[in-house]
């Protein structure tokens, strides 16, 4: 059975807000229709450092995805380049003896690890590993839809929150001004070791109503930096990279304003943060 989504709510009430505390029970149907195997412990015979996880992602607030996009928590170099945090990796021992690799850090009361993002296959990446070294800098994707990424940066060049000036009030064709400017990138991803079916898709907004939530709540402040805000671009359905502002189809599924899957229509919502939990898959090399 898949549970009901309590994650969504009708796309024509088009809510901007930014809510926390919401803990999703659908997140074995992300297993379940991503085909791949059900796990609900940190040990499996095929892996380890998978099972339950709490996460905070951008709501999944239409179609048949089952939840929200892991969020990738930012933070800067000197000179302002944006960064995703990778915690640094330890190893612990589980109650049965077996000891297991983790990359799990404390964020504003949040604890954030590197399992937020172990599904659709990515927790076979060896760039998702908890003790893989990368300078973890966001880059451009050389392929976007965005004209002004096309014309105003490099695919490969490292991500800035100065590049997206203006952004307040930018749009394209789709949708309204004012939701913020967003860009294709990619994350640990940059190493000749990654192949380029092992890229990290990550989706970069900057945005005017990020900075305003930034002033309200304690975990947006920390981990979005000038209104810019990272998610990874991986749709919890059938793993498709959906896009916000990128389709001249997502205004029919009331996702104008918002992150628009065109594989089965689902829609999330960059400016809704929630908590939610899932059931990472393990890694199976470990
Ligand atoms: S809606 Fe099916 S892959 Fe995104």
């Amino acid at each position: 059975m898949v549970p009901m989504d309590e994650d969504k709510y009708p796309p024509e009430t088009d809510r901007r807000r930014f809510v926390k505390g919401v803990v999703g029970g659908s997140s074995m149907a992300a297993i379940t229709t991503a085909g791949a195997a059900a796990v609900n412990s940190s040990t499996t015979d095929v892996g380890k450092g998978g099972g339950s996880v709490t996460y905070r992602a951008i709501r999944n607030t239409d179609g048949p995805a089952p939840r929200g996009l892991p969020q990738i928590p930012l933070e800067t170099d000197e000179d302002g380049y944006l960064k995703g945090v990778w915690p640094e990796a330890e190893t612990r021992t589980l109650e049965d003896g077996t000891e297991i690799t983790v990359a799990e850090t404390e964020i504003a009361g949040v604890t954030y690890s590197s399992r937020w993002f172990q599904y659709c296959g990515v927790q076979t990446y060896r760039n998702i590993q908890p003790d893989s070294d990368h300078d973890n800098y966001l880059r451009y994707e050389p392929a976007t839809t965005y004209d002004w990424q096309r014309q105003a940066v490099e695919g490969g060049e490292k991500v800035h929150p100065e590049d997206f000036v203006p952004y307040e009030d930018w749009t394209n064709h789709i949708g309204d001004p004012g939701y913020g400017k967003p860009a294709d990138c990619n994350w640990r991803s940059h190493a000749d070791s990654v192949p380029a079916e092992e890229s990290l898709a990550v989706q970069v907004i900057r945005s005017p109503l990020i900075e305003e939530a930034a002033k309200e709540d304690e975990w947006i402040a920390a981990s979005t930096v000038k209104g810019c805000l990272a998610f990874m671009n991986k749709c919890t359905h059938f793993c498709c990279i959906p896009g916000f502002k990128d389709s001249g189809d997502a205004p029919k599924f009331g996702a104008a304003n918002k992150s628009y899957c065109g594989c089965h229509q689902s829609v999330y919502d960059p400016f809704d943060i929630v908590e939610k939990t899932y059931i990472a898959l393990p890694r199976p090399d470990e």
